[in-house]
């Protein structure tokens, strides 16, 4: 069987703040195969982006984190900074939402992609490098490359900055890419086909993909592997199909619910009664019990355990093998 690119266990991430400890992630557990693309949903606040930061080791001082992340034979949580800047931005790459973030405005965004090319090998020349980053430039559907280039990224329209964005993530092969929310920032056209670039640069780069949204019809149409997180634990991981149609967990389902389905057709919307918990205060049993119509008393006291519900498919929740079949989950709705 292939070994996986990443292996998370146990991670914990907490931030110290004056009113207490913020938990936001709990015991998160999951691993990304190589060249897979793992998507990770759920709703705002569960944890998603912090997940990410925290693998990325981007997180701000007052973080405590626990756990282990292997990372292609790297223990990622105890290496060196000097040793995680050597990763960073060369097998392991993150694209941002907001591309102004991660890009600096008083560079071209050629410069910008040449110093990510030299600072990962100095036997680059700068002119290799430029060369290069026109090549990746046009691979990411920027036109005019060789004019653009030299161009800042305030000359960039936000689509057309995030392709430049990519095309910095890419610049080093890396062998995971991250990206948290890469089109959320965009109008629904743009987002169309910013979706479409990121596809074809990770078919044709072979990396693997940990992809972070909100919008679960992108899940479908765009991933491999689809995890669910509620109030900073993650719900059930499984197979586009295992979620959409044979999910065992309580949250996915009421998450899929609340949204169109996929091929448009979904009588009516449900949304989630109820907000997610406050993270500040320990998280007493089930995250999710308040809001969910099959909780019970167990619920209340015991954290949902990760339960196997299938092949590669796992779910939190004590009920998991109790629950009655999906909604939809008739044969027919499979295909
Ligand atoms: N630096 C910080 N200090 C304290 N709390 C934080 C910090 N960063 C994030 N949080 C809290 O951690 C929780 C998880 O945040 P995170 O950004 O991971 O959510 P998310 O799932 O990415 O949401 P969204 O979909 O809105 O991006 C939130 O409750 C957030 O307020
Ligand atoms: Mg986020």
């Amino acid at each position: 069987m292939t070994q996986p690119l990443l292996t998370v266990e146990n991670l914990n991430v907490g931030f110290a703040t004056r009113s207490g400890i913020v938990q936001a992630a709990t015991d998160i557990n999951f691993e990304i195969f190589p060249g897979e693309v793992l998507a990770v949903v759920g709703e705002s606040g569960s944890g998603k982006s912090v997940t990410a930061l925290a693998l990325m080791r981007l997180h701000p001082e007052n973080t405590i984190i626990t756990g282990n992340v292997n990372f292609d034979g790297h223990d990622l949580l105890n290496m060196s900074d000097r040793d995680m800047r050597a990763i960073r931005g060369s097998d392991v790459a993150m694209i941002f939402q907001d591309p102004m973030t991660a890009m600096n405005p008083v560079f071209s965004v050629g410069n910008q992609i040449v110093e990510t090319i030299r600072v990962h090998d100095s036997s680059v020349s700068k002119q290799e490098a430029w060369t290069k980053a026109v090549d990746l430039l046009k691979l990411v559907g920027v036109p005019e490359p060789k004019q653009r280039v030299s161009q800042y990224p305030h000359e960039y329209s936000g689509g057309m900055r995030q392709r430049a964005m990519i095309a910095m993530a890419i610049a080093n092969d890396p062998k995971l890419l991250i990206a948290d929310e890469p089109t959320t920032a965009l109008d629904v056209t743009v987002q169309a086909q910013v979706m479409e670039v990121l596809h074809e640069v990770q078919a044709e780069t072979g990396s693997a993909m940990m992809l972070i949204t909100h919008d679960l019809g992108l899940v479908a149409g765009s991933a491999d592997r689809v995890q669910v997180m509620y109030a900073s634990r993650l719900m059930e991981t499984g197979s586009i199909d295992q979620i959409f149609y044979e999910s065992q967990n309580p949250y996915t389902r009421a998450l899929l619910e609340s949204i169109p389905d996929i091929d448009g057709l979904n009588e009516e919307l449900s949304p989630i009664p109820g907000n997610p918990p406050s993270l500040l205060n320990p998280l007493v049993g089930c995250a999710f019990r308040p809001r969910c119509k099959f909780a019970q008393d167990v619920c209340a006291t015991e954290v949902p355990p990760r339960i196997s519900v299938g092949v590669n498919h796992t779910s939190r929740c004590a009920l998991a093998l109790e629950l009655p079949a999906p909604a939809g989950a008739s044969a027919g709705d499979a295909s």
